[in-house]
């Protein structure tokens, strides 16, 4: 049976491109979605996007994950440093979760050095830009 990942962008990164370029880079969240489907074709992984600014949406969405998926990659972005629901929902999911960041959190200032979601995570891979995604859908393909 062909395993399938669920790759999710929290809020504001459907602004990638377009937001602080000098942190994030000029790619879009379409083209790092194209490069990810790219990476999964090679890796002989389904793989299926979902981007919000609702944390409830993404909530839902890792709630019903263990149905369709075998893994979650995620870059929860701001909720990585506020959302105990969200390191609730993933440790409640019952699939191995990589969180992924583009920049690297822990060079950035004090609020991000906080991952409130990273041990709810088997892994995490911050500050390659596009790559951390590639990175991230790898270690989970490794994982399932
Ligand atoms: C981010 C880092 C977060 O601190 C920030 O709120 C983001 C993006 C990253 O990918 O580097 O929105 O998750």
């Amino acid at each position: 049976m062909k395993k399938n990942i669920l790759v999710l962008h929290g809020p504001n990164l459907q602004l990638l491109g377009q937001r602080e370029v000098d942190v994030y880079g000029r790619l879009t969240l379409k083209e790092i979605n194209q490069a990810l489907a790219a990476e999964a074709k090679k890796l002989k992984v389904g793989v299926d996007f979902f981007q919000s600014n609702h944390e409830g949406e993404i909530l839902d969405r890792i709630g019903t994950a263990s149905k369709a998926y075998q893994a979650i990659v995620i870059n929860p972005a701001a909720y990585t440093h506020t959302s105990v629901a969200l390191r609730d929902a993933l440790l409640g999911c019952s699939l191995p979760c990589i969180e992924v960041h583009l920049s690297n959190i822990y060079k950035r200032e004090d609020f991000r050095r906080q991952s409130l979601t990273a041990a709810a995570c088997a892994g995490i891979v911050s500050g390659f830009g596009v790559q951390s995604y590639l990175l991230g859908l790898r270690a989970a393909a490794e994982l399932i």
